[in-house]
């Protein structure tokens, strides 16, 4: 084995948590909890990835709440799903693979028909996710609304520790709910949350400090940032460096800087082709449909992708903090791996190219010079919206769907 492998493939540990290697597998929401209920098949696509040998798997967009769903269809942290979840996370386990889950809540970006009133943000208006499916503003949170969020993360941090999960990500990027507080754009509040960006931060650091004290001094906790929304007036490179920092000081364990927003500009977060042709391919909605022909050719720009697109602004993190980073975006081969880690990484999370390689730690054990067989075609992103749940039309082995 070259010194590549042996690295990426090395015994690490986060905060007490012993990983067989330092290769983790993203979050990707998979669309297979229906009515936010965990389904076989969601234990059958993680599964798959535990038994190719990676050290710790995500489950996408765990909802805290109901209210932060995206739509009704996405896993939530709930009581009344415990033998489920408990069952999804102890089966992955059985693999000899930790499990994290992504804490996620949409704020004022949903359209979760199940929702009992407007969905909620830092500043009321329009509803972008919503609009075309008659949900079309969304209302600005309330001093109480705020303390109930914090309560929301506290509370599923609790239930997630107790059903058995390893680690938990923070979701503070793209654009959903902690990020639209952080966001200029759409945190337009005059109180003690918005303005500037120690108030931005308010919320957020009130989030992860109700987590940390929910599951103790030595449990793994991970944030995802945005480092750059891409939109002149957002957050950008340099916010990222203030914003690590923040939650370096406030005992963060990992960072993983991610770029981009779901809400404004995706493609900075998957670098590729264009994800138009796949939105249209299985958006049902006439409006959306109608609006993607408008506005998606701006919305969604190809943009060529290139390995390890996120390293040079994601490095500079490594200078401004002390907690572990975790490196994400078009890490591909296990030259990259090294690559990422001479870098100063400690981890390196995989999205699209374990979709298309489930058992790539496997392969890259017996190929030192292994390399994703991921095009970056970008069709799996369509698939969020699949009968089927997410997978990468292209190599998807038909049992697993
Ligand atoms: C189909 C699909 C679904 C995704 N869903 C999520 C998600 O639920 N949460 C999240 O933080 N990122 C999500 N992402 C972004 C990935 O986690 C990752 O940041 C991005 O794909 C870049 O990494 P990669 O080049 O390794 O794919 C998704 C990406 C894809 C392709
Ligand atoms: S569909 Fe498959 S090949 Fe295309 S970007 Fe997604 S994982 Fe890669």
């Amino acid at each position: 084995m070259s010194d590549s492998s042996n690295t990426a493939l090395s015994n690490a540990s986060l905060n007490g948590l012993k990983l067989k290697n330092r290769l983790i597998k993203a979050g990707t929401f998979e669309n297979r909890s229906p009515n936010g209920i965990p389904s076989q098949s969601l234990i059958d696509f993680h599964t798959q990835f535990a038994r190719g040998g990676i050290a710790m798997t995500t489950i996408g967009y765990c909802a805290v709440e109901n209210a932060g769903r995206l739509n009704a269809d996405m896993l939530t942290m709930h009581e009344d799903f415990r033998s489920e979840i408990t069952r999804l996370v102890q089966e992955v386990k059985k693999h000899d693979c930790k499990v994290a889950g992504q804490m996620g809540h949409c704020g004022a970006f949903s359209k979760n028909h199940t929702l009992k009133g407007r969905p909620k943000g830092p500043s009321g208006g329009v509803n972008l996710l919503g609009f075309a499916e008659g949900m079309w503003f969304c209302d600005t949170m309330t001093l109480s609304d705020i303390d109930h969020m914090v309560e929301a993360y506290r509370e599923a941090a609790k239930f997630m520790k107790s059903v058995g999960f390893d680690a938990l990500e923070i979701h503070f990027g793209h654009g959903y709910g902690l990020c639209q507080f952080l966001s200029p754009l759409t945190n337009r509040r005059k109180d003690n949350y918005g303005g500037s960006l120690e108030n931005r931060l308010r919320l957020p650091l009130r989030v992860l400090t109700a987590v940390r004290a929910a599951v103790g001094d030595d449990f793994p906790i991970l944030a995802k940032i945005t480092m750059s929304e891409g939109r002149r007036g957002g957050l950008h490179y340099d916010d990222s460096l203030a914003i690590c920092k923040a939650l370096d000081a406030a005992g963060i364990d990992a960072i993983i800087p991610s770029n981009g927003t779901s809400t404004m500009n995706p493609m900075l977060m998957f670098r590729g082709d264009s994800i138009l042709p796949t939105l249209l391919r299985y958006e049902r909605n006439r409006i959306m449909r109608f609006l993607l022909r408008l506005m998606g050719k701006k919305m969604f720009p190809s943009l060529p992708f290139y390995n390890m697109y996120l390293l040079e602004h994601a490095k500079r993190i490594r200078n401004v903090v002390k907690c572990k980073l975790v490196y994400i975006g078009g890490a591909t081969s296990g030259e990259n791996f090294s690559e990422i880690l001479n870098a100063g990484f400690d981890f390196i999370q995989l999205g699209r190219t374990l979709l298309a390689d489930p058992d790539l730690p496997q392969k890259l054990a017996a190929e030192p010079s292994f390399k994703s067989r991921c095009t970056h075609c970008n069709l799996c992103v369509g698939t969020i919206e699949s009968p089927q749940g997410i997978h990468c039309p292209q190599f998807t082995d038909a049992s697993v769907l």
